[in-house]
């Protein structure tokens, strides 16, 4: 079967792999199959099934749980990828950060840590910091190179193109998955969201776990690879455009620096800025469309997360017809307008 895939991004990278290691033909259409525009390229990595869910939305908690099991095996197809399971650090420096961050750790049912029991784990935190949790199911991968190895497997598949219509490919399936850009092809209601992210390097070992906290109100994620660089994110806006701002930037350095004091000598080697694909309900669209047309794309905060149970119930579909029902509360006719 002759499959098109609209979108070089990170999801749609995974789902031509898939298929063509099940034996498609496969075509990625993408207007850059070499740039570093998609939202992948800024993405820190985040493994983050509890951290990154929504409370209000258990069926999107269970696909995000799924997915994530999926990762050890997902990777290592891949080679070195930066799949790291140090876990995640869960940390507030206030008392109202307290109050707020252990909703979401009680949500996750892990057991609470003093601000000592942290510094144990990770000499590098504040001494400022009050208390936290330790997730060891909450990891991490360099989406950057999770790309590259994707772009290997699917190396001489490439058309590089702008695609304007579904409709004018010559393939017997067509696969949308082109992030914020479905909306232009398909109707769906994606919007963007825009995140800046920072790039930190310094000697490498400072932190060995991802660190997920609030410092006076300010959401900040560090994510470290084991070459020393630092990935700080991200800024959650409602805004279309690409600047990087002073009070971004500011808030995310404050945060970071407030959590974790030695990053200051660290060097501020990138400023990115990317756009989450949102959807009304912030859940990802997977699923038939209309036709020989299927929708992967609206992943928001969890494109990465994602990314192999989307190839793996994508694939089903396109080559089965049917998928397991974890996907039905995706659906683009959810919107109504498939
Ligand atoms: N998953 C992290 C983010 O979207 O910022």
């Amino acid at each position: 079967m002759r499959v098109g895939v609209i979108g070089g991004g990170i999801v749609g990278l995974a789902i031509g792999a898939e298929l063509l290691r099940r034996g498609a033909d496969v075509t990625v259409y993408d207007p850059a199959p070499d740039g570093t525009d998609g939202a992948w390229h800024v993405a820190a990595g985040m493994l983050a099934p509890g951290g990154e869910s929504v409370f209000e939305f258990p069926q999107l908690e269970r696909l995000l749980e799924a997915s994530n099991q999926l990762w050890p095996e997902f990777a290592a197809a891949l080679g070195d990828v930066g799949y790291d399971d140090a876990g995640t650090l869960g940390v507030a420096l206030t008392a109202d950060d307290v109050a707020e961050m252990a909703r979401e750790w009680k949500h996750q049912k892990l057991s609470p840590l003093t601000g000592s029991q942290l510094r144990d784990l990770s000499p590098a935190l504040s001494p400022r910091i009050r208390a936290g949790a330790y997730s060891p199911t909450e990891r991490q991968v360099d989406p950057r190179r999770v790309v590259n190895a994707l772009r290997g497997v699917l190396d001489g598949r490439f058309v590089q193109a702008e695609v304007g219509a579904v409709a004018a490919l010559p393939e017997d399936r067509i696969v949308v998955a082109a992030g914020c850009g479905t909306a232009g092809l398909t109707g769906l209601p994606i919007r963007p969201v825009k995140g800046q992210v920072l790039r930190l390097r310094g000697e490498p070992g400072l932190l060995r776990h991802v660190i997920d906290g609030a410092a006076d109100g300010r959401h900040v994620y560090l994510v470290p690879r084991a070459d020393g660089e630092v990935v700080v994110g991200a800024t959650q806006e409602e805004r279309t455009d690409r600047h990087p701002t002073a009070g971004g930037v500011h808030d995310l350095l404050r945060a970071a620096l407030d959590l974790v004091p030695g990053l200051a000598e660290h060097e501020l080697t990138e400023v990115t800025v990317g756009h989450r694909p949102g959807t009304p309900d912030n859940a990802p669209i997977i699923g038939h469309f209309r036709d020989n047309v299927y929708v992967a794309a609206g992943h928001h905060r969890n494109g990465v997360l994602l990314t192999p149970i989307t190839a793996r119930l994508v694939a089903d579909l396109v080559l089965t017809g049917t998928a397991d029902p974890i996907i039905d509360d995706f659906t683009p006719g959810r919107f109504g307008c498939a």
